[in-house]
C-alpha cells in the first residue's frame, strides 16, 4: 500500500480533480433502485443480514449466559476458576483465584480522634488516631500487666538473640549485577546534579554498609583516612570518587573495629509461635489483633510469630521501614514457596504492624515517626545539614512524632496504602520509623506483623496450599523466621 492509494469511494468525493465518474444528484442516484428487481434484491439482502445480525446476537448471549454459570459452578474462594480473559494472561496451568475478600482498613478519622473498641469481655479501650500518614493508632492498656509479665518471661526462657541487620550486602551484589561504572554511580548518587557529591549526597544512598550505621562524621573520618578529598572542601568530585571503591571502604571498617552502638539495631530479640499449644496468653493476643485490625483471622494464624525485642541502656533501632516497597518482579518471603518463581527482590510484606510495650521506659525509647503526616516526603531532605532524621541515637527530637513507652499499650500502624480496591496497594513511605535510643533502664518490645501479599492471586495460592496440609502440621506452616533470612529460631 503506498499513500496515494485511494479507495473506490474516494473517487466520488476527492478533491484532486481527478474523479472518474461524473457527479450526480442523489435524487438521480436514488432512481435506479426504485426500480421493482432492484427494491426486491435490495429487500432480500437486507433481512439477510438483519438475520444473520439477529442470530448471532442470540448467540453471543447464550454464549454469555453459559460460561459464567458455568463460572459460578467451579469458583470459590480457594477454589481454581475457568475465568478465560483472566486464564488466558497466565500460564494455563496456575489456578486464578476470585477475589471475594475484601480487606477492611480501620478508619482514622482524623488525628486525635477517639474510638472505643469491645476486645475483651467487660472491657473497654479506647483506640486514638496519632497520624493519618501513616495510619497509625494508640491504645493504653492493651495488654494486662500479667500479659506482659508472662511475654517478657516466655522470651527470657526462650532465650534471646542478638539483632542486628547485614542490610547493604545485596545492594552491592546488586550494584556488581548492573555492572554500574563510577561514573554512572556518581550521577546517580549526585541528586542536585552539580558535578559535586555533598556528604548528605552519600548518606542517603548508604547509611549502611555491612549493617554499620555511616554518621556525616563517620564519612569525613573514612575521607580523611583514605585520602579522597584532595581539595578538602568536603565535596567529592568524579576524580575523587573514583579513589572511594567498594573495597577501600570495606577495609577502612574492618580496620577501624565497630561498637554495637554503631549497628542499625542495637538490642536482642526472640520469636513466639502463637498457634495450637502455645501458652494462652499468646493465644489471647493473637485473637485479639485479630479482633483490632478486623482482618479474616486466616491471615493473622498465618503471619510471623510474635517478635519479643529487648533492648538494654545505650540501645537502639534506627529508622526503618518494616517491610520494603513491592515491584512486579518483587516476591514476598511468606507466599515465596508457593508461588515457586525465582525473583531478585523479596520483602517480609507485613501489611500492618501492631507494637506493644511490654514496660514503661525509664529514660528514653520512644517510637519516631520522622516523617508522619509530613506535607510530603523526600529522602533527600531527611539528611540536611548534617542532622540525620533517621538517626535514633542522635535525632528524635527532631522527629514529627514519637510514641513514649507505656506497660501494656500498644500502637499499630499500616505499612502498605489500600489498592483502592480492598486489598493491599503501595508501600506507605510515611510508615517510616526507629526505637529511640534508650538512655535509662531497659526496653521491652513485641511486634506482631500481619504479612499479606499485595498479589492477590500469591496469597490465595498461598492460602489453598497450606489449607491443604494436615491439620496437626498446621503450626508448621506460620512463617517461619528462618525464612526471612538471618534470623535463627528454636521451637519452645
Ligand atoms: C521494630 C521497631 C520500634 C521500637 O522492632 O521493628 O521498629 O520502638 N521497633 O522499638
Ligand atoms: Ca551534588
Ligand atoms: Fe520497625
Amino acid at each position: 500500500m503506498t499513500d496515494n492509494q485511494e479507495t473506490p469511494d474516494a473517487q466520488d468525493t476527492t478533491p484532486s480533480g481527478r474523479a472518474t465518474l461524473p457527479l450526480r444528484p442523489p435524487c438521480e442516484r436514488l432512481s435506479c433502485h426504485k426500480s421493482n428487481v432492484c427494491s426486491r434484491s435490495y429487500f432480500v439482502v437486507v433481512m439477510v443480514f438483519f438475520h444473520v445480525y439477529i442470530i448471532n446476537v442470540i448467540a453471543l448471549l447464550f454464549y454469555v449466559h453459559y460460561s459464567s454459570g458455568q463460572e459460578h459452578a467451579t469458583q470459590s474462594r480457594d477454589a481454581p476458576s475457568s475465568n478465560q480473559r483472566l486464564e488466558s494472561r497466565r500460564p494455563p496451568s496456575k489456578p486464578v483465584f476470585l477475589r471475594d475478600v475484601s480487606l477492611s482498613r480501620v478508619e482514622g478519622i482524623r488525628v486525635g480522634h477517639v474510638q472505643s473498641l469491645s476486645l475483651v469481655p467487660g472491657k473497654v479501650h479506647e483506640m486514638r488516631t496519632l497520624s493519618l500518614k501513616p495510619l497509625l493508632f494508640e491504645i493504653p492498656g492493651f495488654l494486662s500487666e500479667d500479659e506482659c509479665r508472662v511475654v517478657m518471661q516466655l522470651a527470657q526462657l526462650k532465650g534471646l538473640m542478638e539483632s542486628q541487620l547485614m542490610v547493604q550486602e545485596d545492594q552491592e551484589e546488586l550494584a556488581r549485577e548492573l555492572n554500574l561504572s563510577p561514573e554512572e554511580i556518581f550521577n546517580l548518587l549526585d541528586n542536585n546534579q552539580d558535578g559535586q557529591l555533598q556528604i548528605h549526597e552519600i548518606l542517603t544512598h548508604s547509611r549502611v554498609r555491612d549493617g554499620i550505621w555511616l554518621t556525616p562524621e563517620n564519612l569525613r573520618e573514612i575521607y580523611a583516612g583514605l585520602n579522597v578529598d584532595k581539595d578538602g572542601n568536603g565535596l567529592l568530585s568524579l576524580e575523587e570518587f573514583r579513589l572511594l571503591s567498594n573495597d577501600a571502604f570495606q577495609r577502612f571498617l574492618l580496620q577501624r573495629g565497630v561498637e554495637r552502638s554503631q549497628l542499625v539495631r542495637n538490642s536482642r530479640h526472640t520469636w513466639l509461635y502463637q498457634g495450637k499449644g502455645a501458652h494462652q496468653v499468646l493465644q489471647d493476643i493473637k485473637a485479639r489483633v485479630t479482633r483490632l485490625t478486623r482482618l479474616p483471622p486466616t491471615l493473622v494464624d498465618l503471619s510471623e510469630p510474635l517478635q519479643v525485642v529487648c533492648y538494654q541502656e545505650g540501645g537502639h533501632y534506627h529508622a526503618h521501614h518494616d517491610s520494603g516497597p513491592v515491584y512486579p518482579e518483587t516476591a514476598c518471603t511468606h507466599t515465596r514457596l508457593a508461588a515457586n518463581t525465582s525473583t531478585p527482590f523479596e520483602t517480609s510484606c507485613r501489611y500492618i504492624t501492631v507494637l506493644f510495650y511490654l514496660n514503661s521506659v525509664d529514660g528514653g525509647g520512644e517510637t519516631a515517626f520522622p516523617v508522619a503526616d509530613n506535607r510530603t516526603y523526600d529522602e533527600v531532605s531527611l539528611i540536611q545539614n548534617d542532622v540525620d532524621l533517621l538517626d535514633t541515637r542522635r535525632n528524635c527530637d527532631k522527629s514529627n512524632l514519637r510514641v513514649k513507652p507505656a506497660k501494656g499499650t500498644a500502637v499499630f500502624w499500616y505499612n502498605y496504602l489500600s489498592d483502592g480496591k480492598g486489598w493491599v496497594g503501595e508501600q506507605d513511605e510515611y510508615a517510616l520509623h526507629g526505637g529511640c535510643m534508650v538512655t535509662r533502664g531497659t526496653k521491652w518490645v513485641a511486634n506482631k506483623w500481619i504479612n499479606i501479599d499485595p498479589d492477590y492471586q500469591r496469597q490465595a495460592h498461598y492460602q489453598q496450599l497450606v489449607s491443604q496440609q494436615p491439620e496437626d502440621e498446621d503450626d508448621g506452616l506460620t512463617l517461619s523466621p528462618d525464612m526471612q533470612g538471618t534470623d535463627i529460631h528454636q521451637d519452645l
